[in-house]
């Protein structure tokens, strides 16, 4: 029986393709935490849980690590998903927050991944609108400013800096955990 397990939390799907391509080489189940139950965590050695960041903050990971049914000798491995550039300051401040104190030495990995604006729900999809109008009306100005051609964008674009190859880092240290 494969004692791996990959939990996650995605709004847009992102992080779910992420989970889903880390199963698939570890040849275990992916999870969303909704969904996860205690027996599964229990019968886990190693656990990898992702999860989008939202403002700084991993989503699901606090309650993930709060679970009283993880057991103490259990390998855990994060992965966080978002839009800064892998080597941006906020990553770094991003990884301190969201792994603290006794959560210190849990392994860290971040990967790019998207934007669907269509795929958001609710006060997410709100937020993210302001975001990229926001965006559009700072590049209109700076082109009128220029004396450049303003460009009209109909609708929102959809971002996709997803990349398999990146997992590896992650593989590597799970395969040397075991
Ligand atoms: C409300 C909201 C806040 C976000 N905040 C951040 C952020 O602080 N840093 C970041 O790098 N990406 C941020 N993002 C981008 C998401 O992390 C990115 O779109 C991610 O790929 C979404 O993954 P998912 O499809 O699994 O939900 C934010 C997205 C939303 C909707």
């Amino acid at each position: 029986m494969n004692d791996q397990l990959v939990v996650y939390s995605s709004k847009s799907g992102f992080t779910r393709r992420y989970a889903e391509w880390i199963a698939e080489e570890l040849q275990c189940e992916a999870i969303p935490l909704s969904n996860l139950q205690s027996a599964m965590v229990g019968a886990a050695k190693t656990i990898v849980y992702g999860g989008p960041i939202h403002a700084g903050w991993v989503v699901g990971l606090k309650k993930f690590l709060k679970r009283e049914d993880r057991k103490k000798n259990q390998n855990v491995f994060v992965f966080a998903v978002g839009l800064s550039p892998s080597n941006s300051a906020d990553i770094e401040r991003c990884h301190k927050a969201n792994l603290n104190d006794s959560n210190r030495k849990i392994p860290w990995f971040y990967f790019m991944g998207g934007l669907d604006i269509d795929k958001l729900k609710g006060i997410e999809k709100l937020i993210m609108k302001m975001v990229l109008r926001a965006e559009a009306k700072t590049k209109r100005k700076e082109a009128l400013k220029a004396g450049k051609p303003v460009e009209q964008i109909a609708g929102y674009p959809i971002l996709d800096y997803c990349d398999r190859a990146a997992i590896k880092p992650l593989l590597e240290a799970i395969k040397a955990a075991a």
